[in-house]
């Protein structure tokens, strides 16, 4: 089945962000929330030169071995060169910021013809990231060439910071430029959402929420994701 219509079947729903896993167990732990019910993985990929931090890269990814489907997030600079060997890693969603590199428009087309590693029927999935302080306007000439578009709520490098609450305001201007091109694009919604703030975060119209922290707190990754994923069921679009 096409990526696209995979990931809509299982929205609204959230995408759990490992960088706060205890790597140490990270098996243990995926499986864990895997049990509770999550169907996205989010791989936070920052290269020390886009973001301050440093993660992980395709060789940590292609190691996790997870029904979940990858969805890889590329904070880092220029990542037109690099994008074949997130695909070969086995993305099913890759993300590329608006912000890293001068050519927005080839990498998404050139993700569009990568092949899915894990099943060749699957494709792909396009997204884009906006920073908190970039303009919606940013994507529209590239609107054509995604499938996903993630506004991010807290600015890149870290887990654990808290919510810019502006990001409401970006998710309905975005609403609106996706209404008007006439495309099916899925929202996402990246950084700061916790217990207490997922339901209003759902209630605005998001198809898929990231969340690290609030799962991978140290003591109850199952039931904390079973509780998000509960609340994004049940106030989401
Ligand atoms: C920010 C990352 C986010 C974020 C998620 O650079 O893209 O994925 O760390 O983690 P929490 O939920 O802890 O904000
Ligand atoms: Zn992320």
């Amino acid at each position: 089945m096409p990526i696209l219509q995979e990931v809509k079947q299982i929205a609204p729903t959230i995408s759990v962000g490992i960088l706060t896993a205890d790597m140490m167990n990270l098996r243990s732990q995926l499986k864990l929330i895997e049990e509770a019910g999550v169907k996205l993985l989010h791989f936070d990929v920052m290269d020390g030169c886009f973001c301050p931090m440093m993660t992980v890269g395709p060789p940590f990814i292609k190691g996790v071995q997870t029904p979940m489907l990858k969805d890889v997030h590329l904070m880092i600079e220029d990542p037109l060169p690099k994008l074949e060997w997130f695909a070969a890693a086995g993305a099913d969603l890759l993300t590329v910021h608006v912000e890293s590199g001068r050519h927005l428009h080839q990498a998404l087309r050139l993700i569009g013809q990568l092949e899915n590693a894990n099943d060749t029927d699957r494709g792909i999935l396009r997204g884009v990231s906006l920073n908190p302080s970039t303009p919606i306007e940013a994507i529209a000439p590239v609107l054509d060439e995604v499938e996903m578009v993630t506004l991010l709520a807290v600015n890149p490098g870290y887990g654990g910071q808290k919510f810019i609450p502006y990001t409401a305001e970006k998710v309905a201007q975005l609403g609106e430029l996706i209404r008007q091109s006439d495309r099916e694009i899925l929202v996402c919604i990246d950084g700061g959402v916790k217990k207490d703030n997922i339901a209003d975060i759902a209630r605005m119209d998001v198809d898929i929420i990231v969340t690290g922290s609030a799962v991978f707190d140290g003591k109850d990754p199952a039931g904390n994701a079973a509780q998000m994923l509960q609340k994004m069921e049940r106030e989401g679009t």
